[in-house]
Parts: structure tokens; sequence; C-alpha cells
């Protein structure tokens, strides 16, 4: 009886045992399955990424083959401090560019190391949006940072304010991606002349873009575009199809800014700006050379058009009013 008793306990044992080692094994199976699906994620996921040094800003200054005076302004003004957290790049076109450019251009790459080069790509006005694309699309496969600028070779930058002000965006807690600039709703499509647009029937407007003296994107923008360049149809202008571009994108801020002076035209010189456009390698240095003695922008502060808050709450048709008092 007592050894009856003593063999169904063991029995029991050994049972509970077994339950516990297979339970165990499995764990260890799982885990092991878990660890190991999640390294091959993670790589796959981070190859793009790697012996990639990661920059806080990188920008973009679109110029021609023969911009070289503008560029040497730029390089003696807005860009002249060395800062490790901003990557700048020079992107020219110089697919079919006369045997003397290329030289000049190669000299010019030897010495700064700062130029972009499309090598499949013809450079002229009409051909910016495709030129975006590919600078997007080199920039994409061979750097890896948290925002993009975009601007051109005749735009001024306030580049630590600009750094400041994306700090700050962070910390308010957006989990957003940000498109940062100046906004315009209403660019009427044109029908006939030389910006005619052929075939964007969808709409009479094209759709809110940031204007193209100067805008911020965030990583994941640019990788969109990037990703998908090859389905992307061009438009005349390269800032109207940037917004073409982003508009089925979830999850965006677009962020009207009046910080951004980057019509065609300047608004005029306010210490508030952060980015301000069409301005001559002359008024670079005096802009550059009169925010390092004093600490502002503009020896006197001069409003020559009017600007406008955009209006996200009416058709886009509206959302622009000028009026004074605003910078
Ligand atoms: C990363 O850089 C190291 C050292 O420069 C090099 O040995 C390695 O092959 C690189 N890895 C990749 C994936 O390029
Ligand atoms: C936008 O337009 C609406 C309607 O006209 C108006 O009530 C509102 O105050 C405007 N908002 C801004 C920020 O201008």
């Amino acid at each position: 009886m007592v050894i009856q008793i003593k063999r169904v306990l063991s029995k029991k044992l050994h049972f509970r045992l077994n339950i516990a080692t297979l339970i165990i094994i499995t764990m260890i199976i799982l885990a092991f399955y878990l660890i190991m699906t999640n390294k091959c994620y993670k790589k796959n996921n981070v190859n793009n990424k790697i012996n990639k040094t990661k920059y806080r800003l990188l920008i973009v200054i679109l110029t021609r083959p023969d911009g070289m005076k503008n560029r040497d302004a730029i390089r003696k003004t807005w860009l002249s401090d060395k800062n490790k957290n901003i990557k700048y790049l020079f992107a020219i076109g110089n697919l079919d560019v006369q045997q003397e450019t290329k030289d000049t251009l190669k000299s010019e790459q030897d010495k700064f190391g700062d130029l972009l080069l499309l090598s499949k790509h013809q450079d002229h006005y009409g051909s910016l949006s495709l030129k975006i694309l590919q600078a997007f699309k080199m920039i994409h496969a061979d750097y890896d940072f948290d925002y993009l600028l975009k601007c051109d070779d005749d735009t001024f930058v306030l580049t630590s304010r600009l750094l400041n002000e994306l700090d700050s965006w962070e910390d308010r807690g957006s989990k957003k991606e940000i498109y940062w600039g100046f906004f315009n709703g209403k660019a009427q499509v044109k029908r006939s002349g030389p910006w005619k647009e052929a075939g964007w029937n969808l709409c009479d407007y094209y759709l809110p873009y940031a204007v193209g003296g100067g805008y911020v994107l965030s990583y994941r923008l640019v990788e969109f575009i990037a990703m998908n360049a090859d389905r992307l149809r061009l438009f005349n202008s390269e800032d109207v199809s940037v917004g073409l571009w982003l508009a089925p994108v979830a999850n965006i801020e677009r962020k009207h800014d009046v910080k951004f002076d980057t019509e065609y035209r300047s608004r005029g010189c306010s210490n508030s700006y952060i980015v301000t456009h069409k301005q001559s390698p002359e008024n670079m240095q005096s802009l550059h050379d009169y925010y390092q003695s004093t600490g502002v922008l503009c020896s006197k502060e001069i409003r020559s058009r009017m600007s406008y808050n955009y209006n996200w709450t009416v058709p886009p048709s509206q959302c622009c009013h000028r009026q004074a008092g605003i910078i």
C-alpha cells in the first residue's frame, strides 16, 4: 500500500518535472527565436545607415555649374563656421557641361569637397524638379540626418537659429514629420505661356507648398520622395512639386513661418528672419558682417512687401491675405 502511494507520488512528480522541462525548453526556443528575428530585422533596417555620420541638418543648395561666385559667397559667410551638426552640399547637374567647366568643377571639388555632382542631370531652370529628385535620391543613399534644408545659391540662412527652432519644435513633443517654410496655397495653374503646366487638370490650383527660397523637411519626408522618385510626376517648379509629392503623406505638420523670407522677391529685412532669399554675394557679405559684429541681421529693418499668416481653416484660395504689420 505504502509502496503504491510512493509510486503514484513519484509518477506525479515525474510528470510535473516533465511539464516544467517542456515549458522551460519552449521558452528558451521562443526567446532564441525572438532574439534572432529581432536581430535580422534590426540588421535590415539599419543597413542603410551603417557607417554614415548622422547630421542634425543637411543643407542642399541648388546651384548652376557656373554659379561659383555665389557658392564662394556662401562658403565665406553663412557657412563659414564649421559645425559638426551640419553637412552642406551644392547640388549641380554636370551632364553635358563643357570640358572647361567640368575641369573648373573638378578643381572646386578637390578644394572644398562640398559639391553634389549629379552626373546624369543636365542643369537648366526647367529641370529643377528632376534635379531635386536626383539630389534627394543621392542624399538619401549616402547620408543620415534628422532634417534637410533646401535652398538656392542666393539664399542667406542663420543656421544656429534654425537649429534652435528645430530643438524647440521637438521639445514641444510633436511626433509628426515637419514641412516648414513660407507656404502658398493659391498658386494658380498656368494654362498657357512659358509656365504652362500640361496635364495637371485635377485642380485649378496646385496644392499648398513651401516656396522654394528655403524650406525644411524631416528625414522621413525626404526618404518618402527619394524612394518613390521614379514614379513621381514632375511639375514646372521644384517647390510646387514637393508640395504635391507630399500631399498624400500622413502625420505631417505644414508649418508656415513668416521668418522665412523665401518668396521670389524678398519682403525686405527683418531681424526676425531666419532665411532670406534673393541675396547677391555682396548682400550676403554685408548681412554676415553686420550679424557677426552686432548679433542682429539688418542695419535697418525694411518692409518692401506685405506678408501674411497662412489661414489653414479656409480653402487654400483664401489662405493668404497680405496685410500690414506682419514680417
Ligand atoms: C564600415 O567601416 C569600417 C571601417 O572603416 C569598414 O571596415 C567596414 O567594412 C564598413 N562597413 C560597411 C558595411 O561598409
Ligand atoms: C481664418 O479665416 C476665418 C474665416 O474668415 C477667420 O474667422 C479666422 O480668424 C482666420 N484665422 C486666421 C488665423 O487668420
